[in-house]
C-alpha cells in the first residue's frame, strides 16, 4: 500500500498537467470515475515520449469526451465511434480515446468482442500485458494514484511480458496480442515469460483470423526496433514466422553435401538487419536488409567443382517481392520498387571492390542506382558478416574506395540521375530517321562511351561521338 502511495505521489507530477485536470472535472460533473489506462501510463514509467491517450471511465465514454471537448479553448472535435461505444479528440498533441470501462468475451472465429458494461478490474483484465493495464486515478480521491491489480510495475522493473490472465485466454481472445508480445519484447527489450511464451506457440495458428495490415503494423515495429533479431527469432521459435513469412523460415538451417556446408541464411539476414539497424531508421531499407537473399533457397545448387552456388539469386528474389508485399498489404508503389531495386544491386559493390575498382564500374553502378547508391552502400556494408577479420577489413577498405571514387565520378559526370545529353529525337531529326532501331543503338553507344570514361557527360563531346558512331552505321547528316 505504501508503495502505491508513493507511486502515486510519483505519478502527480506526470500527469499534473492540464489536459488531466479538465478530465478530471469534466468526470466530477458527470459523476463517473475515470482513469488514464494502458500504454500511456506504461511509457511515463518507461520514460518514453507518448502522444496517445487512453481514458477508461465508468460510465458513458461518449459523453465523457463531449464534455472534455466542452472545457478545452479552442473546442476540438469529438469522433464519435458509436459501434465501438468510444470517442476520440485531438487536443495539441494528444490524441485522446475515451472508452467505456467493459468487460468483453469473445468469439472463436473472430477478433470482434462481445462487449458488455463492467467495472475497472473488468477492463483490466481484458487487456494485454501486465505493463499494459496500469491505470491512475483521475478522481477527488486517488488523482495520480496507480491501480495495478498484476503487479505490472514489477514487471515492468524486471522487464518481462505477461498476461494478467491465462495467456490462453489473453490471446484466443485476440490473436493478434501474439505479435505484440513480440514486438513490446523486441523494442523495449523486455523478456516474454515462460509461460506466456509457450501458450503464443499453442496458439499460433489463431493468428490467422488477424488482417494482413495487422501483422504488417507489428512487422513494421519489429523491423523498426533496435534489434530486430530478437523479434525473428521469437516469431520463428513460435511457429508464427511459418504462417505470417514463410519465405523467410525457409531460409533457415544448413545443407551439408560431402562435407561442405553453406551458411544459415536465416542468422545471416537476421545479422544483416541488426547491422543495419544503427545506420538507417528506413523502414524500406531495414526491409531489403530482410529480403536481400530470400531467394536463397530457391536457387541453390551442389555441384562437385563449385561446392554451393546461388546464381541469379537477386533476381529471383525481385521477382518474390510482389507476391510478399500483396500478402502482408504492403504498399506496391514506389516503396517496393525501391525493395526490388536494392534486392537486385545488392551484390554489385561486393563484386565490384572484389577487382580493382575502376572508374567505369562505379560509374555503371552509379547509374543503375540513382540517388539511392548511398542507401545501397550501406545495405552492401551491413551484409559483411564474415568472422573472418582479415576478409572484412579488406571488403571494408574497397568500399571506402568504392565511396570515394562515386563521390569523385558524381562530381566530375553528374551520373546520379542521368539524362542522355542528346535525345532520341535530335538523333532523329539530325539524321532523317523514323524511330528506329538505330536511334536506340547510337543512343546505347552514347551512354555506354560516358559510362566508360570514354566521352564526358557532355553535350559537345556526345554530339562528336555521335557523328562517329552514325557514319559507321552508314548515316549521313541530313541539317
Ligand atoms: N490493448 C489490448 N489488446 C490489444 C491492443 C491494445 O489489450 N490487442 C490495450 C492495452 O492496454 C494497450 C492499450 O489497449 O496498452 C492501447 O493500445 P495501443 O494504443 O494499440 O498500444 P499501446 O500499448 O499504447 O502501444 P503502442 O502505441 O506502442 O502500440
Amino acid at each position: 500500500m505504501k508503495n502505491q502511495f508513493n507511486i502515486g505521489r510519483k505519478m502527480n507530477e506526470h500527469i499534473n498537467n492540464k489536459i488531466f485536470e479538465t478530465i478530471a472535472n469534466a468526470a466530477a460533473e458527470l459523476n463517473q470515475e475515470t482513469y488514464v489506462i494502458g500504454g500511456f501510463v506504461r511509457d511515463i514509467f518507461l520514460k518514453r515520449p507518448s502522444k496517445d491517450i487512453d481514458i477508461v471511465t465508468l460510465g458513458n465514454g461518449i459523453q465523457l469526451a463531449e464534455k472534455v471537448a466542452s472545457k478545452l479553448k479552442p473546442r476540438p472535435k469529438v469522433a464519435v465511434f458509436k459501434n465501438f461505444g468510444t470517442a476520440q479528440l485531438k487536443f495539441r498533441h494528444y490524441e485522446i480515446e475515451f472508452v467505456g470501462a467493459r468487460k468483453e468475451s469473445y468469439r472463436a472465429d473472430s477478433r470482434k468482442p462481445l462487449v458488455e458494461t463492467g467495472t475497472l478490474e473488468d477492463d483490466q483484465n481484458r487487456r494485454d500485458f501486465t505493463i499494459n493495464a496500469l491505470a491512475l486515478g483521475l478522481n477527488k480521491h486517488n488523482f495520480g494514484e496507480l491501480t495495478d491489480p498484476f503487479n505490472g510495475i514489477n514487471d515492468l522493473k524486471q522487464k518481462i511480458i505477461r498476461t494478467p490472465l491465462d495467456p490462453s485466454i489473453t490471446f484466443s481472445d485476440d490473436p493478434l496480442r501474439m505479435m505484440r508480445a513480440i514486438r513490446f519484447s523486441t523494442q523495449l527489450g523486455f523478456e516474454i515469460e515462460a509461460k506466456t511464451l509457450q501458450a503464443i506457440a499453442k496458439n499460433r495458428d489463431r493468428i490467422k483470423i488477424v488482417s494482413a495490415e495487422r501483422i504488417s503494423d507489428e512487422l513494421n515495429k519489429i523491423m523498426l526496433s533496435p534489434k530486430p533479431s530478437v523479434g525473428f527469432k521469437l516469431l520463428e521459435e513460435t511457429g508464427l514466422l511459418k504462417i505470417v513469412l514463410p519465405e523467410l523460415e525457409q531460409m533457415k538451417g544448413v545443407d551439408i553435401v560431402n562435407g561442405i556446408g553453406h551458411k544459415d541464411n536465416f542468422y545471416h539476414t537476421l545479422e544483416v538487419l541488426d547491422r543495419i539497424a544503427p545506420n538507417t531508421s528506413n523502414l524500406w531499407l531495414r526491409w531489403s536488409a530482410l529480403l536481400h537473399d530470400i531467394a536463397k533457397p530457391a536457387t541453390k545448387k551442389f555441384t562437385e567443382e563449385q561446392g554451393w552456388t546461388f546464381y541469379s539469386h537477386n533476381f529471383v528474389g525481385v521477382k518474390m517481392i510482389p507476391k510478399i508485399f500483396r500478402k502482408l498489404k504492403l504498399p506496391l508503389n514506389e516503396k517496393m520498387k525501391y525493395v526490388q531495386k536494392m534486392v537486385k544491386l545488392h551484390m554489385r559493390p561486393i563484386v565490384l571492390s572484389e577487382d580493382e575498382v575502376t572508374d567505369s564500374a562505379v560509374r555503371r553502378l552509379l547509374f543503375e542506382a540513382g540517388d539511392d547508391i548511398d542507401d545501397l552502400m550501406t545495405l552492401c556494408e551491413a551484409d559483411i558478416t564474415s568472422k573472418n577479420a582479415e576478409k572484412v577489413s579488406r571488403y571494408m577498405k574497397n568500399f571506402k574506395i568504392v565511396r570515394r571514387k562515386l563521390k569523385e565520378i558524381e562530381e566530375k559526370d553528374a551520373i546520379r540521375n542521368f539524362q542522355p545529353p542528346v535525345s532520341g529525337e535530335f538523333i532523329m531529326e539530325t539524321f532523317g530517321l523514323s524511330p528506329s532501331r538505330e536511334v536506340g543503338v547510337i543512343k546505347d553507344a552514347i551512354k555506354d562511351a560516358i559510362l566508360d570514361g570514354e566521352i564526358r557527360n557532355d553535350f559537345e563531346e556526345a554530339y562528336n561521338f555521335m557523328l562517329k558512331k552514325a557514319a559507321e552505321l552508314g548515316l549521313e547528316k541530313q541539317v
